[in-house]
């Protein structure tokens, strides 16, 4: 794992939107996989801006989003479907039948889980996955407990992401209790992986994911497993790092 430390999440945001460009320059064809949520915000403003400035282009991108309400349709405004057209899709050039996120209302729920894990392998795979962690490790929507075998799966949602996730929502009681995530396998399969994390709140996960043991107890310390993971994080989710030896600036 290769660890960057910033100074804070501006810097985190531009050091990762730079990452992530020159891999879309770069590439004739790139799939991404995308997280939701307050952490990547800042990265997807840094690639609108360049896109409006740089005109770089996404036509050639095609996408899959980590995971999705259960309950919400696409155009309900705390779906993700809509977060991602509102943070990144409607303002830069990628194609929108080249993107994916699972559908929350779905039918057939466990038919939408295989269908999506399908559909990536089919397309040749993840070439570069961005994930925010929550405070209690988890990676997508797969929460403390989660097999690291998991597929795209159905999830109720902890008590503490609920809360966490809440702030986008009237009331808590509006928050679903079930989603969909890719699972950890998924993830894992993903050819290479981008973690950003910022602030406080973030503390205690950083300090796990890179000092503590590998467990299912804590979904993101999987991560030291695959062998092509570099993590963008801001001197405040790092202050309890004692292992300075990863860092580099
Ligand atoms: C979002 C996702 C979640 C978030 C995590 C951190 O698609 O899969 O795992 O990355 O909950 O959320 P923020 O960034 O809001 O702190």
């Amino acid at each position: 794992m290769k660890l960057i430390e910033v100074k804070d999440y501006q810097e985190m945001s531009r050091v990762a939107a730079d990452y992530l460009l020159s891999k879309v320059k770069k590439s004739n064809k790139i799939t991404l996989g995308l997280a939701t949520g307050g952490t990547p915000q800042g990265l997807y403003q840094e690639l609108i801006n360049d896109h409006q400035e740089n005109k770089t282009s996404y036509q050639h991108v095609s996408s899959f989003n980590l995971d999705e309400y259960i309950g919400l349709s696409g155009n309900h405004p705390n779906s993700y479907c809509h977060y991602m057209k509102e943070n990144l899709f409607n303002h830069i050039d990628i194609p929108l039948e080249n993107t994916h996120i699972p559908s929350g209302k779905a039918a057939d729920l466990d038919g939408e889980c295989q269908a999506y894990d399908e559909k990536i392998h089919s397309e040749g795979g993840i070439d570069l996955q961005v994930l925010g962690i929550g405070s209690n490790g988890h990676i997508g929507f797969n929460e403390p407990g989660t097999s690291f075998d998991s597929p795209t799966h159905i999830v109720e949602l902890t008590p503490s992401t609920r809360e966490a996730n809440a702030r986008y929502f009237d009331s808590i009681e509006e928050v679903p209790s079930h989603a969909i995530t890719m699972g950890i396998a998924s993830i894992l399969k993903s050819k290479e992986i981008l973690l950003l994390a910022s602030g406080h709140s973030k503390q205690d996960a950083m300090k796990k994911l890179v000092e503590g043991k590998i467990s299912e107890d804590f979904p993101a310390s999987v991560l030291n497993r695959h062998s092509n993971v570099t993590v963008i994080a801001d001197e405040e989710a790092l202050a309890l790092l004692k292992n300075h030896k990863l860092l580099t600036r």
